[in-house]
This record gives structure tokens, sequence and C-alpha cells, in this order.
């Protein structure tokens, strides 16, 4: 397993150097220009005659930049700090240690570092003339994936703490005639929702003040166009996607010259940090994509970057598991269980996941008032224990997976029985709850080392488990802390995602072979920083496949479909060749109680799962998606897969309301149009015959771009599933 960074445990770490100079520093002689480059994007950076540090492009890599100005504007500073004479919404803010609440930093060095062929680390420092405070500003650009993360470093030597009440990831200027943001907003039951719009002048603030499961209103990710609203397969886009599973802010300003700031980062609400000296700030980091072919490029830039460097073990098959959350609810005993293996074996599936209600004695988890924080195995419901089952799965040649949520306790437990203390509270006022819960403050080194241990006590002891799905059911309302001091009760938020972070870390790296799969009352949690400990997410608990079109597409934007959980359930009701077409398109896996389906169900579903598992799952998971018709725009919604060496693609199209007569060809794109592909409608339903026209054709790769496919489909919920496989 690969994890990407160490900054993750570093949030604050004690340095002991620092640069003296700092009062001497003098405005570098010439201009200096820094270049921070992908293999087909730049961002470029330089110093005006005043030492700061002005942006002077970001996007498609030119030959011929215009010169840069020696006395740029100051609305161009780059990370431009509060107080001293740049007055629009600043990136960095801080009153240092003698009250002075302004800062000016300026260029003092840099140095770009290769770490492979792929990878270069710039970090560029600026200083404070005037008092021993200095911001690193550090980029690691991936050059194939044309992504640049962004992240800052805060470190001071003042006498005492620095209050820092802005601390930005990244804030980069754009220019252009207009701005169009997209972002993925939503809610529980109806995540990723798409929206764009045209930026006003003003600010613009997309942001979650939740805390934990942050991102049940939106994840912290969006898309900018400049100059129209964004294509799909074509012109600049920019993607960015903050590394943070807390709360988070993007400010976007417009200010009177029309140039764009997009400030990113930690919500700064509430979350005034004390720096003591000689510790760093470290920010989560900020990843930006860039692409030239629409969002399309763009999404294929994230899913690439995102296999190789931002998730955990991105080229590893994902399981197709059998979940028992929608199956049984809270409502099982060991029989039960075992029963539901016998559905998941007779379906192929790889793993069962035991979900939620397993645990609890004193205060048995039968609903979700009770027994959250008691992680000892129920034994009237599961009398023999965990191994017994993970036993009894190995015996199908299943694996056995188990659901927890180490953050969470419910005041009806003996953990809050015996530390009442222990969780995120105010003073003086009555306890609100969400989910009959409260939120364990990961601040307080012993709520650290139970929630280790719950990990510990469930995995070691049971080693036949092999997959967990972590789960966040609740955010934070009354951010109050008894461990921290009362002028550091603002640190709550961004130490408790640090502290997160460390367990997350524990997990995977203490059990590198058990997979894991993040889930916050559906996707209440899925940003990059999270990703490097998880191989997917659960985006929804909405598995409706006719409104799973919409959320897997929302999160496609910025996650490959290898991380996108798909569950096969019986909401929603609709026909099982259509649920099981729409779950194909992601992680497949199933929800429900097997036995409940028909014969004729389960056979579908098999060989649903026995398609993906032969044919279609390392496409789905490991190809270039191509987005082709969007259910925003239409009764109709289309996709495709092509695998690397584009020897392979699979196309899913679904119809989505009823039309009078067939809508016209689906084109499918990222074939290569010089060869020549055997076309053929796969997971057909049982002895049906195709209705496709090219069914079993051999048709060149450039006639399918270009004529498309006619999918026979006329009413909603229909869908159709193709695969083109290049004859050699
Ligand atoms: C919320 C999750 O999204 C569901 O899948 C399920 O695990 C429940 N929590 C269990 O309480």
């Amino acid at each position: 397993m690969k994890i990407r960074h160490t900054f993750l445990s570093l949030c604050l770490v004690l340095t002991t150097e620092f640069d003296s100079a700092h009062a001497s520093e003098p405005a570098p002689a010439a201009p200096v220009t820094i270049t921070i480059a992908t293999a087909r994007s730049t961002l470029e950076l330089y110093t005006g005659a005043d030492g700061r540090l002005y942006q002077r492009y970001y996007g498609a890599t030119r030959a011929h930049l215009s010169a840069p100005k020696a006395k740029p504007a100051r609305e161009g500073e780059f990370h431009p700090p509060a107080g001293n004479g740049f007055i629009l919404e600043p990136a960095l803010q801080a009153t240092h240690a003698d009250g002075n609440t302004s800062t000016e930093l300026r260029y003092a060095s840099h140095e770009t570092t290769a770490v492979d062929a792929n990878i270069a680390v710039t970090r560029i420092k600026l200083q404070d003339p005037e008092y021993p405070f200095a911001v690193t500003l550090c980029f690691r650009a991936y050059r194939a994936e044309d992504v640049i993360e962004q992240w800052v470093e805060i470190r001071h030597d003042e006498p005492k703490a620095v209050r820092l009440d802005r601390f930005a990831s990244a804030a980069p200027v754009f220019q252009a005639d207009s701005y169009w943001l997209t972002q993925l907003q939503g809610d529980f039951m109806r995540e990723a929702e798409l929206q764009e719009e045209c930026l006003a002048p003003g600010i613009k603030v997309l942001d979650s003040k939740l805390g934990v499961r942050a991102h049940q209103m939106r994840p912290p990710a969006f898309l900018l166009s400049l100059a129209g609203p964004a294509r799909e397969e074509s012109g600049e886009v920019i993607g960015g996607s903050l590394g943070w599973a807390g709360s988070f802010q993007f400010a976007f300003e417009v200010d009177h010259r029309r140039q764009l700031r997009a400030l990113c980062g930690i919500n700064p609400f509430g979350s005034a940090y004390q720096l003591d000296p000689a510790r760093t700030f470290r920010t989560p980091p900020m990843f930006w994509a860039w692409s030239d072919a629409g969002k399309g490029g763009l999404s294929r830039n994230f899913h690439r970057w995102a296999r190789q460097y931002g998730m955990r073990d991105g080229a590893k098959p994902r399981p197709v598991l059998l979940n028992n959350w929608e199956a049984t609810y809270f409502k099982f005993d060991e029989a039960k269980i075992v029963s539901l293996f016998d559905g998941a074996k007779e379906l192929g599936a790889d793993l069962f996941l035991l979900d939620d209600g397993w645990f609890g004695n004193k205060h048995p988890r039968d609903d979700d008032h009770r027994g959250l924080g008691d992680w000892q195995v129920n034994t009237k419901k599961l009398p023999h224990g965990l191994s017994y089952l993970a036993d009894e799965a190995k015996k199908r040649s299943i694996g056995f997976g188990i659901w927890i949520e180490p953050e969470m306790v419910n005041p009806l437990s003996e953990l809050f029985e015996q530390h009442p203390d222990w969780v995120i509270r105010q003073p003086k006022r009555e306890l609100q709850f969400h989910r009959d819960q409260l939120i364990l403050d990961l601040t307080r080194p012993e709520v650290q080392a139970f929630a280790r241990r719950v990990i510990d006590d469930t995995l070691a002891p049971n080693p036949g488990i092999s997959y967990v799905k972590w789960d966040c059911n609740r955010y934070v309302m009354q951010p109050g802390s008894s461990y921290l001091p009362a002028d550091r009760q603002t640190h709550l938020l961004i130490d408790y995602q640090w502290a997160l972070y460390d367990v997350m870390r524990h997990m995977a790296e203490k059990y590198p072979k058990v997979m894991a799969m993040l889930c916050s009352g559906g996707a209440g949690r899925a940003d990059f920083s999270s990703m490097q400990f998880f191989h997917s997410f659960w985006p929804s608990d909405n598995t409706d496949p006719m409104q799973r079109i919409y959320i897997q597409w929302g999160f496609g934007h910025f996650f490959p479909p290898g991380a996108v959980i798909a569950h096969i359930t019986d909401k929603g009701h609709r026909p099982i060749k259509f649920t099981c077409d729409v779950a194909l398109t992601g992680a497949l896996g199933v929800d429900r109680d097997v036995s409940r389906w028909t014969p004729a169900e389960r056979a579908t579903v098999a060989a649903t799962i026995a398609l993906y598992h032969n044919r279609i799952r390392d496409l789905v998971q490991q190809g270039d998606q191509y987005r082709l018709e969007s259910p925003y725009e239409g009764k109709r919604a289309a996709l495709d897969y092509v695998s690397p060496d584009r020897a392979r693609a699979v196309l899913f199209v679904y119809q989505l309301g009823e039309t009078a007569a067939t809508l016209g060809p689906v084109k499918p794109r990222g074939l290569d149009p010089a060869q020549r592909y055997r076309v053929r409608e796969i997971n057909l339903p049982a002895k049906a015959k195709s209705r496709l026209a090219l069914h079993d054709q051999v048709v060149s790769g450039a006639s399918l771009m270009s004529e498309g496919v006619q999918p026979p489909l006329r009413h909603a919920v229909e869908s159709l599933v193709v695969e083109f496989v290049a004859e050699r």
C-alpha cells in the first residue's frame, strides 16, 4: 500500500531552525520567475519590484506570455496577506504576537526538486520583513495527469503565539470575460447534484460549517470554466478539489477589475488558530486539475491521477460486496446472516459486509438510539462471534467485512456512562442530538487511543475480516471541547480532522490487506485526503437507480468509477435489468436479501456479477470514462468506458422518460478510429435476443464514433449495454 504523503500526520510539527535573516532580507534585484509545469499546463509566478510574489498565468502551456509587469497591481498578488494594503479577501490573516494585525510577505527563496520522472515539488518561501514569520507555498506538479497539488506551511519564531484567522490552501487568480462555476450541491439522499452559474461581481461562497460529516451538502470540489459554460469535450476547464474532510470554504471573488480570485481551504469560520512559536501550521492540500478537452478531459485527468496517487491501492480491483443494510437493517441474528452468505455465494459476490447492529450488550444496538460506542459483539444476536461468521463466509469462498463508526457514541451506551466528558458539546447548553448520537472529541488523546482500540479490537482477533465500512452519521452543532483550553476552543474542528486522519492511517498501515469503504450517512465524507486510506466511498443511501444515475454522474466528475460504490437493491422498485445496468458503472455490489428476489431476478443479478467479474470490471474501474449524454439534458443518459489500449470498450445507455419514438443514435467516444470492433449487446435478459441493429457486426471505430449506435429504447427505465472488442 502506498500512502501519498507524510504531511497528514504532521500538521503541527515542532521545528527548531528558523531563518533569522528575516529582518534584513532585501527585495530581489531582478524579477524571479517561477514556473510550475505539467505536460500541458503552466502556473507561472514572478516577483514584482516590491519583492512580493504575483501570479502571471495559469492555463495551457504557451510558447509566449506577455512580459511581467514591474509594478503589478496588488490584486494580482499570489497569496495576499491581510492588513498592509491588500484590500480584498485575503489568503492569510494573522495577528502577530505584539498585536499587529498586518502581515507582509516578500519572496525569500524557492527550490524545485524532481521526485521522479512524473512529479516535481516546488517550495517558495515568503518572509515578513519585520517579523520572524514565514509562509512557504508548496506545490507538487503531476506531469502526465496535468494536476497541481498546492498547500501552505506557516511558521514563526515570535515570542508568543500568533493568531491565524485565515489560512487558505490556495488563492489563484483568473482573468476572463466571464467565470462559470459548477458545484455539486445536495443533501442526504440527493447528493452531488450538478449546478452551474455565471459568477457576478462580489463574493460567492461555497462552504461547509458542519465540521464532521462535513460534505453532506456538497463535497469540497468545483469546476471553473472561463468565458462560457463548461463544455463536455472541448474548451479549457479547471477543477479544484480540497483534500479535507472537515469544514471548508471556497470563496470566489470577482473584484472591481473583473478578475476572479478563488480562495480555497479550511473554513476559517469559528476556527481562529493560535500558532505557537517554532510550530508549523500546514494547510490541507488543494488539488487543481486542468484540461483543454472540456469537463470530460478534466475528469479523466482527475481519474488517472486519483488511481495513481489520490486513493488507496488505485489499481487493485474492487470486490463485489453483498451488504446487509437494506436487507435487514438492525433486525438480524446469526442464522439470518449466515443465510445471507448463501445468497452472496449464489450470486457470485466476493464478500459479505455486515452492517450496523452487530454490537452492544447492556444497550444492544437493535436500533439507532443505543449501543454506539460499545464495540463488543452482541452475544444474543451473534453468540459465536465475528470469527465464526468470517469462517462461515470462508466456507462459502466469500470474504467477510464489518461496519464501524468509531467517532460516535449514543448517550444510551456504556461508553457514555463511563466518559460523558469525551463528547463534543458546549458547556451550559442543552445537548443537541442528531440520529440520537454524539461525536467523540478526537482532540482528546484518550479518545484517539479509544478509536484506535476499536479498530484493533475488531480486526486483530478476527483476521478473517478483510473489509471495513467506516461510517459517520452526524455533524457538529455545538463545537466545544472539554479537553482544549479556553483560548484554544476554536482549534477543535481543525485538530479533530488531523487526529481523524491519524486514526484512519493507523487502520490503513496496520491492516494493509483489509480493504475499506468510506461512508458518512451517504457521502458526508468524500475528499482526496480521506481517500488515501480508503478504496471506495459510499455515494448515497439513495440506491434507486433512477436517482443513482445522477448521483454517480456528479461524483464521476472528480472520482474514478472504481471509487464510487454502486449497489443493486430494490429501492425504487425498478426493473431488475435497469437496476443492474446502473450499478455496473461503478464499484458493483448488492444490498438485498437475495431470497426475496424471484429465481429469474436472482439469475439476472448473478449474470450481471459474472459479466462484471469476467468482462468489464477492469474497463469500469481502470478505463477512461466518457460521458456521452447527460441525464440533465434530455430523456436519455449515456456513457462509455474504454481500455487504455482502446482495444475494448463498454457503452451504457439509460432511457429516463417516455418518448414517442426512439431518440437518435448514441455516439461512443474514445475508440480508435482505425480499429474495427465487434459490437455486441451484453447483459441481455436470459434468452432475450438483441434488438440492436449492429449486434454482432464488425464496424470501424471511426464509423461507430461518427454514426453511433441506435439504442432500441423508448420507455422509461429501459437500458442497453454494448461491448466493443477490437478484432485483431
Ligand atoms: C448510514 C450509511 O450510509 C448506511 O449505508 C448504513 O451503513 C447506516 N448508516 C447504518 O447505520
